[in-house]
């Protein structure tokens, strides 16, 4: 860090009582830090607090004509290595996304050529709003980094997500931005199968599940930052994509089937992430069911097994990871089912324990190959999805 120029904008919300902590961690590491204010940041601290721990006067004022003389606002956008906006309110990212440059922190944001790391922090109900989620979207897709936000206790007596990362694991992702990252799988393609498969019963009814499909596509875009060229065949999911990614929107588990295999053959890595629908209704009905009887049955026939079939695969086999979600004797089933089908590596996950697996954005999984395990203890989706796939570059190349 020695001699990076960090540039951090604090906004209006509680959190940013723990910035002066984090401004002194990443200092003691050699960074220059500069700090700029919101006007509701200046709410819940003092500019003096920020200017005693990072030796800078504090910026605030875009149209300070001291302060353009010292140095302009693009020179200023300009020095900064990285930028760090932390607590990042709803109010901001949602200037950001809209591209306001109404404040001098707004303004440094649309003009600086840096990375920006955005740490959300905000009330439970803000951060799930579909605006704001929207907002954390698009701007992800823009190459902004969203760290967190933590879920927990909130200052209002919530519970949920929206709290500030804490200012340890700020320094932390500020520290990893400098390591140059590993390009482990350049030249490697990576086909990923995720969310749930959708299995009509008539033109509009259909079978499917809860898979939200954030695992799957946690693993492409880590897929992506290792140098792999990803095809990503998604279940119907709400979620967006970095465009480095080839995804393929399939509905059923037979589309998926077909665009798996087709994939597969001249993929290095097939990871089936997918829930995928065990059975289908063996007729789909032309016209729309109509109630009349008071019971109804339904037969359903097998769908086939995805990753069983890669994993068959005599020519072009590619090395297979198969997913378990488990409530009970995880071990046991996942390797059970690693046998079965034929699978190079399983990730078991016990779906039972709430917060983590199905439709959250954390999760513990234990990883099973020939011959060897290991745990991956509950973290953030992406962070799981970078460790799996460096486990998985170890075995390719034990
Ligand atoms: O047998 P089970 O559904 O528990 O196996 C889970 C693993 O098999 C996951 O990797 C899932 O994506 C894959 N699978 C599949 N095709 C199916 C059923 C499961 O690829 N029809």
């Amino acid at each position: 860090m020695l001699n990076k120029n960090i540039l951090v904008i604090v906004t209006g919300g509680i959190a940013a009582y723990k910035m002066p902590e984090y401004i002194r961690r990443i200092k003691e590491q050699g960074a220059k830090v500069k700090v700029v204010m919101t006007s509701g940041a200046k709410a819940f601290i003092t500019p003096l607090t920020l200017q005693a721990v990072s030796g800078e006067p504090v910026a605030d004022d875009l149209l300070d004509p001291q302060a353009e003389a010292a140095m302009g606002h693009i020179e200023f956008a300009k020095w900064a290595d990285l930028v760090v906006v932390a607590p990042a309110s709803a109010d901001t990212i949602a200037k950001i996304r809209a591209g306001l440059a109404n404040d001098l922190a707004t303004t440094l944001l649309l003009a600086t050529p840096a990375p920006v790391a955005i740490c959300p922090a905000m009330n439970q109900q803000m951060y799930a709003n579909p605006a704001t989620q929207e907002n954390l979207n698009v701007l992800k897709q823009r190459g902004f980094n969203i760290l967190g936000p933590a879920s927990g206790e909130q200052a209002c007596g919530d519970i949920g997500f929206g709290r500030m990362i804490e200012p340890a694991d700020i320094v932390q992702n500020t520290l990893n931005f400098f390591i140059p990252k590993q390009q482990y799988f350049a030249g490697k393609s990576i086909t990923i199968t995720a969310g749930p498969t959708r299995e009509a019963l008539d033109p509009v009814r259909y079978i499917s599940n809860h898979s939200s499909g954030k695992m799957g596509f946690a693993i492409a875009e880590a897929a992506i930052e290792a140098g792999a060229s990803v095809n990503l065949i998604a279940g119907p999911v709400n979620l967006t994509h970095s465009e480095k990614i080839n995804r393929i929107d399939v509905i059923s588990a037979e589309q998926m089937h077909e665009a798996a295999l087709t994939l597969s053959k001249s993929s290095d890595i097939f990871i089936a992430c997918a829930a995928v629908a065990d059975y289908r209704p063996a007729n789909i009905a032309e016209q729309k069911l109509k109630k009349s009887d008071e019971d109804m049955t339904i037969t359903m026939i097998k769908n086939p097994d995805i990753v069983k079939d890669v994993a068959a695969l005599e020519k072009q086999r590619p090395f297979v990871v198969g997913f378990a979600a488990e409530t009970q004797d995880v071990e046991s089933y996942a390797q059970q089912k690693m046998q079965r089908k034929n699978l190079d590596m399983i990730c078991a996950n016990d779906v039972s324990i709430a917060g983590q697996g199905f439709n959250s954005d954390q999760n513990a999984l234990k990883v099973y190959w020939q011959g060897g395990s290991k745990d991956l203890p509950l973290n953030g989706k992406n962070i799981l999805a970078h460790d799996l796939l460096k486990l998985i570059h170890q075995q390719l190349n034990a």
